[in-house]
C-alpha cells in the first residue's frame, strides 16, 4: 500500500457540502441536542425555524420586554407569553439571576419548547380558545403576544386568546402595519420603543400596549 494522497478516499464537492449541512443541521434541531448552549433558557437555545415564522428578539429587546411584563405583573403576578418564547426564556433567566419568583406560561406552536415542562402549553392560533382546563379565564396579570403572521385574520384570533386570558393588561409585538387592527381589536396604542431582532426583518416592527407604560414614550 502506498502512502500517497491517491489512496485517501475523496468526496465530491457536492457530497462534502451535503455532509457539512447535515452536521450543521443535526447540531441545531432542538433544545436537548444543542451542546453548545449550556443554558436551556438562553434566547436562541432553540434555533429559529423560518417555516414557523420564528424571528427571535435581540438580547436587549428580550430583556426589556421581560422586565416590562415582570414589573407590570407585580409581585406574585402571572404572565402569559403567547408565541413569544424569547420573553419566556428571558423571564426564566432573570428569575435565576435575581431573587424574584416569576410565574410564567409559554403558549407556543413549536413543540420543541415542550422541553420546558408544565410551563409549556401547546397553542395554535387557528383554535384560539382550545386551551387546557387549567388556564382559567382572566387569570393572568399581563399577556404578551407576538403573533406569527401579519394579517388581521391571525391577529383577530390571537386577540380572542389574549382577551380570554388577561385580567386587563396587554403587550402586543407585531408589525407597524398592524396598528389600526390592534387599536380596533384590543384598544392598543403604539409605543415609541422599537423592538429589535437577531436578524433584521423586512417589516417595521412595533410594540403596542393598553396601559400606561414607559415603552410608550
Ligand atoms: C414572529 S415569531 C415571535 C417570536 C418572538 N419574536 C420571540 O423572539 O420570542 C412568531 C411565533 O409564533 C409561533 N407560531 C408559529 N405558528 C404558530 C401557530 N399556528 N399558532 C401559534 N403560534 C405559532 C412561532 O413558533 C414563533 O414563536
Amino acid at each position: 500500500m502506498s502512502d500517497s494522497d491517491d489512496d485517501v478516499p475523496q468526496l465530491s464537492a457536492a457530497t462534502l457540502a451535503a455532509l457539512q449541512e447535515f452536521y450543521a443541521e443535526s447540531g441545531r434541531t432542538g433544545l436537548e441536542q444543542n451542546s453548545t448552549k449550556t443554558d436551556k433558557f438562553c434566547v436562541g437555545a432553540v434555533e429559529e425555524d423560518w417555516r414557523m415564522s420564528q424571528f427571535w428578539y435581540s438580547e436587549d429587546t428580550a430583556t426589556r420586554l421581560a422586565e416590562e411584563v415582570m414589573q407590570q405583573a407585580g409581585e406574585h403576578g402571572r404572565i402569559a407569553c403567547i408565541s413569544a418564547p424569547s420573553v419566556y426564556q428571558k423571564l426564566k433567566q432573570l428569575e435565576s439571576m435575581r431573587s424574584d419568583s416569576v410565574s410564567a406560561v409559554l403558549l407556543e406552536f413549536d413543540r420543541r419548547f415542550a422541553a420546558y415542562g408544565d410551563e409549556f402549553v401547546f397553542y395554535d392560533y387557528n383554535n384560539p380558545l382550545c386551551l387546557p382546563e387549567g388556564l382559567l379565564p382572566q387569570s393572568f396579570d399581563i399577556v404578551i403576544a407576538d403573533p406569527p403572521y401579519l394579517s388581521e385574520e391571525c391577529l383577530g384570533k390571537v386577540a380572542l386568546t389574549i382577551k380570554y386570558l388577561t385580567k386587563g393588561k396587554i403587550l402586543l409585538c407585531t408589525g407597524a402595519i398592524m396598528e389600526e387592527p390592534s387599536g380596533k381589536l384590543m384598544d392598543l396604542k403604539i409605543c415609541s420603543f422599537l423592538p429589535k431582532h437577531n436578524h433584521n426583518l423586512a417589516n417595521e416592527f412595533r410594540c403596542y400596549v393598553n396601559y400606561e407604560s414607559s415603552l410608550l414614550s
